[in-house]
C-alpha cells in the first residue's frame, strides 16, 4: 500500500476544508518538528487541521454552496493519488479551483467524490482529478509492461538452479556511472554564474602583526582556525576586530549594527566574517548564544544583493538556511527581519505551521528561506519550491539536526541545490557525525572553532580513560605512580578531602613523597604544599577541585582524575592543567559505574579533541541512555504498582 493510500485509509471519510487549513497563520504551540511527527501526521491524513473524521465532520462552505455537488465514483485504488501526501494534492485542487471536495471511501471497489462549488469550478476540479487518475493509470500499466518485458529475459538467461549463464547481460557499471555524471552535469548546465568574493581587507586588519592576531584569538576564547583544504593550505585571514573592518563598504549593514547597539563582533563573528566574505565555505563551531546567526546572515545579505543575476530575475530564493527546530527557524527569521537588508524578503517554513500559507508565501517570491528539513523536503517533493536558485546555503546547528535524525531530508534537499554554492555550517559541538556531514556537503572549507580557555589545552593532552570500580581505583593509581619517571609531575584530583587525606597518608607510609591541597588545610600549609610542588621538591600533588582553582604550574606532565569531577566543564578545566604553554600532556581518568551519566558528554569531548574512545566507555554511555529511556517510559506509563495494569485502546 502506498503512503497516500495509507493516509486515505486511515479515515474512511475525509473532508478537506480550505478554510480550516488556512485559519492560523500564527505559529501553533506545538513541539518542534521531528521526523517521527511527520509519520504520525501523515497517518492522521495531513497537517494544519484540514482533515476531519466522520464524527467531527465539517460542512463545506465554498462559494456556490447552493449548487448541488458534482458526484462521481472513483476507484478506491486511486484515492491516495488524488489526496496526495499529507492531503497536499486535494488541498491544492481545492485552493486552485475554489471548491470543497469530499471523498467517501466505499466498502466495495469505489469511493464517492462530491465536489462543492460553482458549476464551472466543479467541472474544473473534476478535470484535474480525471487527469491525476489517468496519469496514475498510465504509470501502473507502464509498470506492468516493464515488468512483463523483463520477465522473459530472466527466464531465458538465468538457469533455474541460479547459475548465471554466459548469455546473461552483465550490468555495465561504467556506463551507469558515466550516464550519472552526464545527467549530473546536464542538471546543472545553463546556471547563471555565482559571485562569491566581496572582501576588501581594511587597513587596520591588514596591518595587524602576527603577535596581535595571536593575542586577539587568545583573548577571544581561544579562537582556533584551520584550513581543511588538502595539499596547499591557504592563509587564514586576520580577524576583523571591529564591525567596520568587515563591513565598511556596506553602510546599511553598519547602520543596522549601530541600531542594535552592539559594541564589537563576538569571537566567532570576528573570525568568520573575513572568511565567509571571501566566498570560502565555513564551519563555525561555538557554544550556543555566541552570535553564530549574524556570522552567516550579514555576509549572506551582501552575497544575495551582489549576484550577477538581479534579484527580480532569479526565479527563486538565493539563500537557504536549514535549522533543526521551528523555534530556531523563527529566531533566525526574527534576526533576518531585524537586520533587514535592502528589502530582502524572508520566509519561515517549518513543520506544524500552516502549510498552505507557507506555500502561498513561497509563491509570492522570496529571497531567503529559513526552514526545518522535514517540511522543506515535503514542499520540495511536491514542487512548491524551487531550490535551483540557491547560491548561499546554511546548515545551522548541524549537530542538533543530526541528533534529530534529519540527515535523509537534508540529503534530499541538497540534491536540488547547485553544487558550486557557498556553504556555511554551524554547530555547538564537533563530533564525528558532524565532521562527516561537513565532508559531504562543504567544499574545501575553513573551520573556526571558539572554545573556552581550557578546551584549547585539551587538544594538546593525550586523554586516557579507564573504566573501573571503586575498589580497583587504589591499585590503578599505585601502578601509575610506580611507572612515573623522575621528571614527571602529576596532580591527582579527588572529589573529597577525606580521600585526599587517605591517599596521601597511604603513599607517605610507603615512602612516596606527596603533598595535598584541600580546603581543610591551614592557609600556610597550602602555600607550602604548592611551593614544594611548583619547585619540584615534591612531584605528586593530591588536590580537590576547589583548592586547585587558579593553580598555575607550567610543567605538570600528568593529570590523574582519581575521582571524576562534578561535571564535564570541570573535567576540561582539570585536564587543561597539563599540556600548557605548548607542551604536550597526558591525563588518566578513572571512571566507575557511578559516573555513567557523564559518559556521553565525555565521548563528545574526546571526539572533539580527536582522542581514542574506549569501547567500555561507549557501552557505558549506551547503557545510561537505555536506562534513561526506560525510566522515561515508566514515568509516562505510570510505574506498575503491584497489580498489573490494563490498557484499553
Ligand atoms: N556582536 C554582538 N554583540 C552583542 N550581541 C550580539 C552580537 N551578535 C549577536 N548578538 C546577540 O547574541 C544573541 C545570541 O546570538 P545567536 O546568533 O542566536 O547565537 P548562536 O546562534 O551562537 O546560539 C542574539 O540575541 C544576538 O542578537
Ligand atoms: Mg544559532
Amino acid at each position: 500500500m502506498s503512503k497516500q493510500e495509507a493516509g486515505a485509509n486511515a479515515s474512511s471519510r475525509v473532508v478537506a476544508s480550505r478554510r480550516s487549513s488556512a485559519v492560523s497563520r500564527a505559529p501553533e504551540r506545538r513541539p518542534a518538528e521531528g521526523p517521527n511527527r511527520r509519520g504520525q501526521e501523515a497517518r492522521r491524513g495531513g497537517r494544519g487541521g484540514g482533515w476531519t473524521n466522520p464524527s467531527g465532520l465539517q460542512q463545506p462552505v465554498a462559494p456556490g454552496l447552493r449548487e448541488p455537488p458534482l458526484c462521481f465514483g472513483l476507484k478506491n485504488a486511486w484515492v491516495g493519488a488524488v489526496i496526495g501526501r499529507g492531503g497536499s494534492k486535494i488541498k491544492d485542487i481545492q485552493s486552485t479551483t475554489n471548491t470543497k471536495i469530499q471523498i467517501t471511501k466505499g466498502h466495495l471497489e469505489e469511493a464517492e467524490v462530491r465536489i462543492f462549488g460553482s458549476k464551472v469550478m466543479q467541472a474544473k476540479a473534476k478535470t484535474v482529478i480525471d487527469n491525476l487518475v489517468k496519469k496514475q493509470e498510465n504509470y501502473s500499466s507502464k509498470l506492468r509492461t516493464d515488468i512483463g518485458a523483463f520477465q522473459p529475459s530472466v527466464g531465458r538467461d538465468v538457469k533455474t538452479d541460479n547459475n548465471v549463464t554466459e548469455n546473461q547481460p552483465l550490468i555495465d557499471w561504467d556506463q551507469i556511472r558515466e550516464d550519472a555524471l552526464k545527467w549530473g552535469k546536464k542538471k546543472w548546465e545553463d546556471l547563471p554564474p555565482i559571485k562569491k568574493n566581496f572582501y576588501v581587507e581594511s587597513e587596520a586588519t591588514s596591518t595587524m602583526s602576527q603577535v596581535q592576531v595571536d593575542n586577539w584569538r587568545k583573548e577571544n576564547y581561544n579562537i582556533m582556525c584551520d584550513d581543511l583544504k588538502e595539499n596547499e593550505k591557504r592563509s587564514i585571514p586576520n580577524p576583523t576586530c571591529k564591525f567596520e573592518d568587515a563591513f565598511q563598504r556596506y553602510p546599511e549593514v553598519m547602520e543596522n549594527i549601530k541600531k542594535a547597539g552592539f559594541q564589537k563582533p563576538t569571537p566567532i563573528q570576528s573570525q568568520s566574517w573575513p572568511i565567509v566574505l571571501q566566498g570560502i565555505d565555513l564551519i563555525g563551531v561555538a557554544q550556543t548564544g555566541t552570535g553564530k546567526t549574524l556570522s552567516y546572515l550579514m555576509p549572506g545579505f551582501i552575497h544575495l544583493d551582489s549576484q550577477p543575476v538581479i534579484r527580480g530575475q532569479r526565479n527563486g530564493p538565493g539563500m537557504l538556511v536549514l535549522t533543526p527546530t521551528r523555534e530556531l527557524a523563527l529566531q533566525v527569521e526574527a534576526e533576518c527581519s531585524k537586520y533587514s537588508y535592502k528589502g530582502l524578503k524572508s520566509v519561515c517554513i517549518y513543520g506544524g505551521g500552516d502549510r498552505n500559507g507557507q506555500i502561498q508565501d513561497l509563491k509570492k517570491g522570496v529571497d531567503i528561506i529559513i526552514a526545518t528539513p522535514g517540511r522543506l523536503n515535503d514542499l520540495q517533493m511536491n514542487n512548491f519550491v524551487n531550490l535551483r536558485s540557491v547560491t548561499y546555503l546554511v546548515l545551522d546547528e548541524a549537530d542538533k539536526m543530526l541528533d534529530m535524525g534529519f540527515e535523509p531530508q537534508i540529503m534530499k534537499i541538497l540534491l536540488d541545490v547547485r553544487p558550486d554554492r557557498q556553504t556555511i555550517m554551524t554547530s555547538a559541538t564537533w563530533p564525528y557525525a558532524v565532521r562527516r556531514l561537513a565532508q559531504s556537503y562543504l567544499k574545501e572549507p575553513m573551520i573556526v572553532y571558539v572554545g573556552t580557555l581550557d578546551l584549547m589545552a585539551v587538544s594538546t593532552v593525550k586523554q586516557n580513560i579507564i573504566v573501573t570500580t571503586e575498589e580497583e581505583k587504589c591499585s590503578h593509581i599505585q601502578t601509575f605512580l610506580e611507572s612515573m619517571s623522575p621528571k614527571d609531575k602529576v596532580i591527582v584530583f579527588v572529589s573529597r578531602k577525606a580521600t585526599a587525606d587517605h591517599l596521601s597518608s597511604d603513599l607517605i607510609l610507603r615512602h612516596v613523597s606527596v603533598e595535598s591541597l584541600h580546603g581543610n588545610r591551614e592557609q600556610s600549609d597550602r602555600e607550602r604544599a604548592l611551593e614544594n610542588f611548583k619547585t619540584g621538591k615534591v612531584r605528586i600533588l593530591i588536590a580537590t577541585d576547589l583548592a586547585s582553582r587558579g593553580l598555575d604550574v607550567l610543567d605538570i606532565t600528568h593529570v590523574y582524575n582519581y575521582d571524576f569531577p562534578r561535571n564535564i566543564e570541570e573535567y576540561v578545566h582539570r585536564v587543561g592543567r597539563t599540556g600548557r604553554a605548548g607542551r604536550t600532556g597526558i591525563s588518566i581518568t578513572l571512571l566507575t559505574r557511578n559516573d555513567w551519566r557523564v559518559a556521553g558528554e565525555l565521548i563528545n569531548i574526546l571526539e572533539r579533541a580527536q582522542q581514542s574512545i574506549p569501547e567500555d566507555l561507549v557501552a557505558m554511555a549506551k547503557r545510561y541512555e537505555a536506562n534513561k529511556l526506560k525510566k522515561e517510559m515508566e514515568e509516562k506509563l505510570g510505574k506498575p504498582q503491584g497489580k498489573p495494569q490494563r490498557f484499553y485502546y
